[in-house]
């Protein structure tokens, strides 16, 4: 008889443990002041669960830490390049593997090769790096979300999807030259880490044949895309979570990844495609900015340990667990009233501080009021995406309330267990019952460019 067990454990056990942060209520307030109310400012020793970000900050299995001893060390044609390239082939099925220290560095070479002036990139959303790295060649980043995706509270299997009828209008009216890339992020890391459907990326890639557009995938957390297919889309319950990843790749021309997501390292990436003239471009790019083609910028063993990371990450056992985490988090969010991005994401839950906190106003960053109050109860560190991190201003310099108002707790991937994460909700359900004690904040001084990592702030009187 099979069992059918209900409680969804760790599908790992423990070798290597690092202490937690722990500090008291009194110490974390003194930490905040000093740090002006920007948790980037906070050593990561004053934090006791560590939800900034899901990159880089992932623990290794002992394998790959086996795979960092044999790593080879050779400057040009090291075995682990190798190794790293045919894992890479075998996976995307792209002939030309580039590896890169992040994926940012991919973005850099990639538009740096065919971005430029009046150039368009179309994308369900691009992440901040790329839009940043599409600005900074000169093109301009177009977002293309699906309907409903900015709806946080109505549930929806892929609100990750692109609205493919919004990107054909928009190639029409620019001309489908004057667009070099489209870009499918998966999952969509700017709205909620939503997935996208393979029903989707299809209409995508037919969209970009009609008008001759190439299709990359920005392929940070394909694995925990290809699994929400896997759990969500009609057709693909018995298919191996590989066979549908791989079939995600065949619908693209190339991808990039930073490999600190769903490769399972703290560093590294890739740039893949077909395309022989882009990718002996980027190959010079590369030599200037990073390094050799068969090292990148990276070690031996970093390219080892991805290889290897590139495998586990499709262990369906693993995904299992993690997607069940996070889904967990987002339910317990939820019976405390706390509203959040529905539903939960692949790597975290996004939290509606608007609509958590209507007492603070929209100029008085209310994600950034809430990321705080939380570190400050429970020394839980999230990160806004709100109006600091967009950080748009008039021309005296105050900023302009932004869309949306979101903390992000992010998942590091096989660091906490679900006791930390039970301790995560508690404190959410003690700020749900205090939550008008959260005073809203005022920025003193912030620089120009990207003022979220570096702004100092107050709490207004
Ligand atoms: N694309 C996506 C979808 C990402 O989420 C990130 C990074 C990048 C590209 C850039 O990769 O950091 O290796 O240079 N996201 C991190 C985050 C920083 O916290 O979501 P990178």
């Amino acid at each position: 008889m099979q069992h059918n067990w209900k409680t969804i454990i760790e599908p790992f056990k423990i070798k290597s443990v690092e202490p937690l942060g722990i500090t008291t209520r009194e110490d974390r307030l003194r930490v905040l002041e000093a740090a002006h109310y920007n948790l980037f400012n906070i050593k990561a020793e004053k934090v006791l669960i560590d939800l900034l970000t899901d990159s880089g900050t992932g623990a290794m299995s002992a394998a790959q830490w086996g795979g960092i001893m044999t790593g080879d060390e050779s400057y040009a044609g090291a075995r682990s390049y190798y190794n790293f390239e045919r894992e890479i082939k075998g996976l995307t099925g792209f002939d030309e593997v580039i590896p890169v220290h992040q994926g940012r560095a991919a973005e850099k070479i990639l538009f740096g090769v065919i971005g430029g002036k009046g150039k368009y990139i179309i994308s369900n959303s691009h992440f901040d790096t790329t839009r940043a790295n599409v600005e900074y060649s000169g093109a301009q980043a177009m977002d293309f979300p699906a309907k409903g995706a900015l709806d946080f509270d109505k549930p929806a299997p892929f609100k990750g999807n692109a609205d493919i009828a919004a990107m054909e209008k928009f190639i029409r009216e620019k001309g489908a030259k004057n667009i070099p890339l489209c870009v499918m992020t998966v999952t969509n890391n700017s709205l909620g880490g939503q997935p996208v459907s393979m029903e989707n990326l299809k209409g995508v890639q037919a969209l970009c044949l009609k008008y001759g557009i190439p299709l990359f995938l920005d392929c940070a957390r394909f694995a925990e895309n290809a699994y929400f297919i896997k759990l969500r889309e009609k057709g693909y319950a018995q298919r191996p979570v590989r066979e549908i990843a791989e079939k995600m790749f065949e619908l693209a021309d190339g991808a990039w990844m930073s490999a600190k997501k769903d490769a399972l390292v703290n560093m590294g990436g890739f740039l893949a495609m077909n395309n022989k003239d882009w990718s002996a471009k980027a190959r010079q790019m590369l030599i200037l900015t990073e390094g050799f083609s068969t090292y990148g910028g990276l070690a031996g063993r970093d390219l080892e340990a991805i290889a290897i990371g590139l495998r586990e990450v499709l262990d369906e056992n693993y995904l299992h667990y993690r997607i069940r985490s996070a889904a967990y988090l987002g339910e317990g969010l939820l019976k405390h009233g706390v509203p959040i991005i529905n539903p939960p994401g692949g790597h975290g839950v996004y939290v509606n501080a608007r609509k958590f906190l209507p007492h603070i106003g929209p100029g008085q960053f209310p994600a950034q009021s809430l990321a705080c109050a939380l570190y400050l109860e429970g020394g839980i560190r999230g990160v806004e995406i709100g109006s600091l991190m967009f950080g748009r201003r008039d021309a005296g310099g105050n900023f302009l309330p932004a869309a949306m108002e979101l903390v992000r707790l992010a998942m590091p991937r096989r660091v906490y267990t679900q006791s930390h994460i039970d301790y995560v909700i508690e404190v959410f359900g003690w700020l749900a019952k205090n939550k008008k004690g959260i005073k809203g904040l005022q920025v003193m001084e912030a620089p120009a460019i990207l003022p979220h990592f570096s702004a100092k702030l107050k709490p207004v009187k």
